[in-house]
């Protein structure tokens, strides 16, 4: 059992070593295996040029409690990348700007699943939304307008 215990240790901080590494490159997205609009979105992301690690889960919940996410915030899906969480259906361009930007926040959420947003589309209809920053403490502040007419 130690010696698995210390691999497993092991293994953690070179996967952490690497993450870091890699930090813009690479984004991490846990979904639920039932969610049509979760794969929207990756395609979205694959259209804009990230590299995806996709992890489907069961329990997309625990993910999000463990990263700050409360349920004011939440979405469906749940990513991560260069040390910020990116809850929902949050645009391409909006997780450059944060990674750019490199706000003192945990990360970004587009609370709910607006209709419209990437991955979200439904034919012409495109609702006004807001992307928020958010903090551990839970505290939001607005990162970006999406008008309805974008
Ligand atoms: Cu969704
Ligand atoms: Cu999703």
């Amino acid at each position: 059992m130690k010696i698995i215990h210390g691999f497993l240790l092991t293994y953690i901080l070179v996967s952490n070593v690497v993450a870091i590494a890699d930090e813009a490159a690479e984004i991490v997205v846990y979904r639920s295996p039932t969610c049509s609009c979760c794969e929207k979105w990756l395609e979205h992301l694959q259209q804009n040029h990230f590299v995806i690690k996709d992890i489907v889960t069961n329990n997309i919940d625990a993910i999000k409690t463990k990263h700050g996410v409360t349920p004011e915030l939440a979405s469906c899906h749940t990513a991560l990348i260069g040390g910020y969480v990116v809850e929902g259906h949050v645009p391409a361009g909006d997780i450059r700007a944060l990674l750019k930007t490199k706000p003192e926040m945990t990360g970004i959420a587009v609370p709910g699943m607006p209709v419209g947003t990437p991955g979200m589309e439904m034919g012409e209809r495109k609702d006004a939304y807001d992307v928020v920053s958010f903090d551990k403490q839970g505290h939001t502040r607005l990162f970006s307008s999406h008008k309805d007419t974008d």
